[in-house]
């Protein structure tokens, strides 16, 4: 049985695409202080996304549409400093990654705040821009399904790809980021069939929240693995609860989601 240690080597976009060729699943969590990191790291987290939903989570605004550049890059920073062996994503906020070339010059200070790659939300209209960073050696994740910054166009958080049109759509955004070079994907909200088969359709490893249980990896807020969330989505679990303090309640997220435990049914869109 997996006993979630601290991380023995510094992680790699080479480790994790190794973790999917041999079938183990690796644990990502989204957090956006340096001794939350420093802990994540002790717990055998292998990245950390300082996402752009800390403006939700830490800064008190409805979407993450009003993030900043500054803001992300205060955190990314705070983060790097509490963190030794984990891979660091930094979220590009909402317009900052519109053309390539403004990407490219976002991109760069995310990376020089600390980030090991940086993660942009949408499809196949970046592919030009994946393949504009990953020449120049910044990594990217990719994020596909529902996509908060586009919330308003959306119409809502929703679950995304429920029908054919649009699973085909997935399908082919998730192709053309592949192709393109990006080196993880994030799949948020999607129904468990659909993740899968992207899954086993790219290259890079994926990341599943509100996905099911058969993506590369997992990927919780850190609010809401803590209980701190009001209205906490269907997708996420308070470990805290059972755990009783932070270290375990982590340890106890990174168990279940290498044991396949977490998620189950009731976490999960068919
Ligand atoms: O901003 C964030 O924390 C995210 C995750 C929910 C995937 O994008």
């Amino acid at each position: 049985m997996y006993a979630a240690t601290e991380l023995e080597k510094p992680i790699t976009v080479q480790t994790l695409r190794k973790m999917k060729a041999d079938g183990e699943k690796f644990i990502t969590v989204s957090l956006y202080d340096a001794p939350m990191a420093a802990m994540a790291q002790r717990t055998g987290v292998e990245a950390l996304l300082v996402g752009d939903s800390l403006g939700m989570t830490v800064l008190g605004y409805d979407s993450t549409i009003p993030v900043t550049m500054e803001q992300m890059i205060y955190h990314v920073e705070a983060v790097a400093r509490g963190n030794k062996k984990s891979l660091i994503m930094g979220d590009m906020p909402f317009m900052t990654y519109a053309t390539p070339e403004q990407a490219l010059v976002n991109a760069t200070r995310i990376m020089q705040a600390g980030a090991h790659m940086v993660k942009i939300e949408g499809g196949a209209w970046l592919a030009e821009t994946v393949k504009m960073l990953t020449d120049r050696g910044i990594p990217v994740c990719g994020h596909l399904g529902l996509t908060p910054q586009s919330v308003h166009k959306l119409g809502g958080y929703r679950v995304q790809g429920r029908d054919e049109d649009t699973a085909g759509q997935l399908l082919d955004d998730a192709a053309q980021l592949d192709e393109a070079g990006a080196d993880l994907l994030v799949l948020e909200c999607v129904p468990a069939a659909l993740a899968k088969r992207i899954t086993e359709s790219v290259s890079m490893p994926t990341i599943g929240i509100g996905a099911g249980r058969d993506t590369d990896a997992q990927v919780l807020v850190i609010n809401d693995i803590l209980g701190l969330t009001e209205q906490p989505p269907k997708f996420s679990k308070n470990f805290l609860k059972e755990a009783g303090d932070i270290p375990s309640a982590l340890r106890k997220y990174a168990e279940d989601v290498k044991s396949g435990v977490f998620p189950d049914d009731s976490h999960t869109f068919f």
